[in-house]
């Protein structure tokens, strides 16, 4: 694994798009896996500037998101669609039809994880996943455990990612306690993967995750294990690593 220093989150932001840039143009048809969350959101403006100006083409992409809260419909202000709908997707040309993300209003759980990963392998697979990461080292909503999940599953959330979520809502009560995410081992299948996460807030568990050792109990430390996995972190979330401009691990 690749750890990447950024000056700070615009550095980080393009750095990162242009990774996504390089998979687009170097094939055309990508499928690519995307993150809700703050950490993104500049990633998404930058693609989009570029799209804007002609310079990307999404036309051939399918996307897969990595997670959906549970009992959410797709239209609801607060849901993951909506994020990405007005974030990213409705401002580029990625065919609607070829968007996916987990049916937060499908109740029953087996169910829509089955199909979501069953949508995930007749698209052949991931090409590039980009993820962000949570205070407590989960990714996508896959929080701390015993174990390393597998597939798209329903998990009950932290109440440290309630907590940390309840931002985007009224208050803590009406966030969610449960969300549809992809597994720790689809997200490893990723045949590329790509972290941007930022601030001081994160440092810690950047320390943990990508210079202690592999545990669930951190489910971002598995990423050392991926072949092909690049984290692009700012000097705020490096502050108490040391390291250069980059570092292997
Ligand atoms: C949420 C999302 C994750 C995201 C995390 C961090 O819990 N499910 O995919 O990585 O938040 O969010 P942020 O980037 O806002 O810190």
């Amino acid at each position: 694994m690749k750890i990447i220093r950024a000056k700070n989150y615009d550095d980080l932001s393009r750095k990162a798009a242009n990774i996504i840039s390089a998979q687009v143009i170097i094939k055309p048809d990508s499928v690519l896996g995307l993150a809700t969350g703050s950490s993104p959101l500049g990633t998404y403006r930058q693609l989009i500037e570029w799209y804007r100006k002609g310079d990307l083409d999404f036309a051939g992409t399918s996307t897969f998101n990595l997670d959906e809260y549970r009992g959410i419909r797709a239209d609801d202000g607060q849901s993951y669609h909506y994020f990405m709908q007005r974030n990213f997707f409705g401002q580029v040309n990625i065919p609607a039809e070829r968007t996916h993300l987990p049916n937060g209003a499908e109740p029953d759980a087996a169910r829509e994880c089955s199909r979501y990963d069953e949508a995930i392998r007749a698209a052949g697979g991931i090409d590039l996943q980009l993820l962000g990461m949570g205070h407590n080292g989960h990714i996508g909503f896959n929080e701390p455990g015993e174990y390393f999940s597998k597939g798209t599953h329903c998990v009950d959330l932290a109440p440290s990612t309630i907590e940390a979520n309840k931002r985007f809502f009224e208050s803590a009560d009406d966030v969610p306690r449960q969300a549809y995410t992809m597994g720790i081992q689809t997200i490893m299948l990723s045949r590329k993967i790509l972290l941007v996460v930022s601030g001081e807030d994160k440092a810690e568990i950047v320390r943990k995750a990508f210079f202690g050792p592999v545990t669930p109990y951190v489910p971002a430390s598995i990423l050392q294990l991926h072949g092909d996995a690049v984290v692009i972190a700012d000097n705020a979330a490096l502050s108490l690593c040391d390291m250069g401009p980059e570092a292997v691990v």
